[in-house]
């Protein structure tokens, strides 16, 4: 991957495209297709064992097509009619740990799968959604796209091995295809509970019911989290980028939190007392996480534009505005979920 790049490209307008966004009834990929949907007409192509019908549509219709991101006859039907592929069907980290052999079809095979599809249809462009993860622990901070790709969990091999696979697409066949690697994403439709569950999610569930915070490990681990709206603020600016084809670029706040401090403010934001617990640390879990975010700010003119502080008061707002799946409404299923996957 090349560096030192050091100026503003727009290229490609997404605009009035065909656009496929795989993995899009997801977290990310929803708010991805709420985007896009404003301007283009928006295919989701998911399998729904993660992602919910009820992501979709919030700014305007989306076509679905329920398949599995390796099925090459349903990929290939998907691809056909798209002039743009968004990738980001995934199985997620913690899943990783107890499955790396679904983990691996999903992500790595999945993307080759895709992959072809995009190269046979000639696509106009090819986006894979990589993650932080492929970075693994910090060696130094921040961290920029060239820092050394030493991932900690099959999940992050996984993600690294589909940036391989599509960066050798880009030479081997002129795919004109762009690597995004978003850090920690947070904001409305993010898992509170199950294996995707993720930190914030969690943390205001056990703040807003009274309950301990757990932390795993001291909370000195940190990460750099940003607003869901601007990750895919960023992840379709990259797209559109002509320079960074063939190329990468980090999508982040560039701001350091640790877990600990996360804990803390959400306390803070809901007005709760739960005691912060701390347990043993997860295998794998990353140590340091904190982007260099200069080539996205100077390539793609990328800034976030919500502080923690306030992303978490926002998060808050969205719950209250969703009665339905506020984890304070839902303590019982939450419970009853804990209590059928904790270790006998
Ligand atoms: N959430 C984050 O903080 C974060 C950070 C960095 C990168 N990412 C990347 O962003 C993308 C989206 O992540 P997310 O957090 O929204 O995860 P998510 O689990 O909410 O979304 C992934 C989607 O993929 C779908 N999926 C899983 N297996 C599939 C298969 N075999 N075929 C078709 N669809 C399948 C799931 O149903 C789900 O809707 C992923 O590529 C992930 O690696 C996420």
């Amino acid at each position: 991957m090349g560096g030192g790049v050091r100026r503003r490209e727009r290229a490609l307008l997404i605009r009035g495209k065909r656009v496929l966004v795989t993995g899009g009834a997801g977290f990310i990929g929803s708010h991805l297709a709420d985007l896009l949907a404003r301007d283009n007409r928006v295919t989701v192509l998911d399998d729904f064992s993660v992602g919910s019908e009820n992501n979709l549509g919030a700014t305007g219709p989306v076509g679905v097509i329920r398949a599995d991101v390796a099925d090459r006859k349903a990929i290939r039907a998907a691809v056909e009619q798209a002039d743009v592929v968004f990738h980001l069907a995934t199985v997620c980290l913690r899943v990783s740990l107890s499955d790396p052999v679904r983990t691996h079809h999903v992500n790595a095979t999945g993307t080759l799968e895709v992959l072809l599809a995009a190269r046979d249809c000639g696509v106009e462009r090819f986006v894979y959604v990589s993650s932080s993860e492929v970075y693994g622990s910090a060696r130094w901070v921040p961290m920029d796209e060239d820092h050394p790709t030493l991932p900690t969990t099959p999940y992050g091999a996984t993600k690294l091995a589909g940036e391989a696979m599509t960066f050798s697409f880009y030479h081997a066949y002129g795919l004109p295809a762009v690597i995004v690697r978003p850090f920690n994403a947070y904001g409305p439709r993010s898992h509170i509970e199950g294996p995707s569950g993720e930190v914030i999610p969690r943390f205001v569930e056990r703040a807003l019911a009274g309950r301990p915070m757990a932390i795993f490990g001291d909370g000195g681990q940190t990460r750099d989290f940003t607003w869901v709206e601007d990750t895919v603020r960023g992840i379709v600016m990259a797209g559109e980028c002509d320079q960074l084809v063939g190329d990468c670029v980090n999508i982040a706040r560039g701001e350091e939190v640790s877990v600990r401090r996360l804990a803390e403010l959400i306390r803070k934001v809901t007005g709760s007392r739960s005691p912060i617990v701390h347990l043993h640390a997860r295998p794998g879990d990353v140590r340091r996480h904190h982007a260099n975010v200069d080539r996205a700010r100077d390539v793609l003119g990328f800034e976030t534009t919500v502080r923690i502080e306030e992303g978490l008061e926002r998060y808050l707002r969205w719950l209250d505005g969703h009665p339905a799946v506020a984890p304070v409404n839902r303590i019982e299923e939450i419970r009853n979920w804990e209590a059928s996957t904790a270790p006998a």
